[in-house]
């Protein structure tokens, strides 16, 4: 095995090296005539493409970063435009402007487009929250606005964007009893928000492939939350087609055994897993960090400017031990989404601490390939079938 993956490897070099004779050779030839570059890695989502799809999660992009999206993606997922408080930031107004370009550009480019997401309780719009704390709604006029809210987003783009988180991070975390997440719209609804929010997104769009999407699937505790709901989903009819595991990652964990674990115990309950938000963030988890809070830099150490050596390897690493089992896995996972496409771009630069640089994805703020980039693609050479090397 350790051979097959070095000559994998090997074969990667001699392209690259290929690539970069072919790129000078072309150079010399070429006059002004506009010449595609020729001087690239190869593209990730044709190397995975007998195996699953490739994306980024990311709002429009422009010049070297839409490149990177261009190249190596086949599926891009809308970061932030179609969540409900991005359509609805006021009441009764919908803002459809970024959604609708951001369809357009990901359609311009070819990609097939990810809709993220219809139902997010812990972030539904800050004044449909302050109406629900002021007692003004009950959860009868909550399901009643989220049937309407996924009923008019589906009728709009339906026939575009036909892959879709229906409901994101519903489930609790930690060791203790609670269920569902401690957020208001489960407070106030219980699980019934996220069966009919299954069963108007299946009712409005019946062709588009439904997905439910959550964090920490990792770990057990989570995961048998995760099961119950799934079966109470079945009984009320109102089946995902897959589970999206988000994979917000840091170098020291999940252990790539839990990530194997879990894709292999939601395929037997009969899930193909979608990995839908991947990056593997240099420091620590900060316990109990807020999505709606960023701390400031001054809060903690600066972090790091440069990724120091010992890092850029430990990230290496654990890119290609979770590559490896997807790949040992590539039967029961659907699509695998890096969330945001360069260091340059991710979330992680502002949260949980703000102005802290991250360095969680396989390109660089120069918009290059890491070695983790290698090590990725290495993992999809490791297993062509030895007549295609
Ligand atoms: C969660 C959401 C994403 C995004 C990230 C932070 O994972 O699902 O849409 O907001 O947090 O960027």
């Amino acid at each position: 095995m350790s051979l097959m993956r070095f000559a994998g490897t090997g074969l990667i070099r001699s392209r690259l090296r290929l690539c970069l004779f072919t790129g000078l050779v072309c150079t010399a030839l070429a006059s002004t005539a506009a010449l595609p570059p020729v001087n690239q890695p190869p593209s990730l989502h044709e190397s995975f493409a007998s195996r699953f799809a490739i994306g980024f999660g990311t709002e429009v992009t422009s010049g070297a970063r839409m490149d990177l999206v261009h190249r190596h993606a086949s599926i891009v997922t809308c970061e932030n435009s179609l969540k409900p408080g991005a359509l609805r930031a006021e009441p009764d107004v919908w803002n459809w402007e970024k959604a609708d370009a951001w369809l357009a550009w990901t359609e311009s480019l070819g990609k097939t487009p990810i809709g993220h997401t219809l139902v997010w309780g812990y972030m539904q719009p800050k004044w449909l929250l302050e109406r629900i704390a002021a007692g003004k709604m009950d959860a009868t006029s909550v399901l009643r606005w989220q049937d309407d809210h996924i009923r008019t987003v589906l009728a709009r783009y339906g026939e575009r964007i036909r892959i879709w988180d229906v409901v994101n991070e519903a489930l609790a975390d930690g060791p203790d009893d609670a269920y569902l997440r401690n957020d208001p719209w489960a407070n106030l609804c219980g699980e019934a928000y996220v069966i009919e929010a299954f069963r108007s997104a299946r009712a409005a769009a019946p062709r588009a492939h439904l997905r439910y999407n959550d964090y920490n699937l990792e770990q057990p505790a989570k995961r048998a939350r995760l099961l119950r709901l799934l079966k109470q989903l079945e009984a009320a009819g109102c089946r995902p087609d897959s589970v999206g595991i988000q994979g917000h990652w840091t170098l020291k964990g999940p252990p790539a055994s839990e990530v194997e674990a879990a894709i292999i115990e939601i395929n037997a309950a009969g899930y193909s897993v979608d990995f839908t938000e991947i990056d593997v963030s240099i420091y620590a988890w900060i316990a109990g960090a807020n999505l709606q809070e960023p701390r400031n830099e001054t809060a903690t150490p600066p972090g790091y400017q440069t990724l120091p050596d010992e890092l850029q390897a430990q990230l290496t690493e654990r890119y290609r031990e979770v590559f490896r089992v997807f790949v040992k896995h590539a039967d029961k996972i659907g699509r695998v989404t890096f969330w945001n496409v360069d260091d340059g771009s991710t979330w992680l630069n502002v949260w949980p601490v703000r102005g802290r640089p991250n360095h969680p994805l396989l390109f660089d703020r120069q918009q290059q390939p890491k070695p983790a980039f290698w090590a990725v693609l290495g993992e999809a050479e490791t297993c062509l079938p030895t007549t295609t090397r």
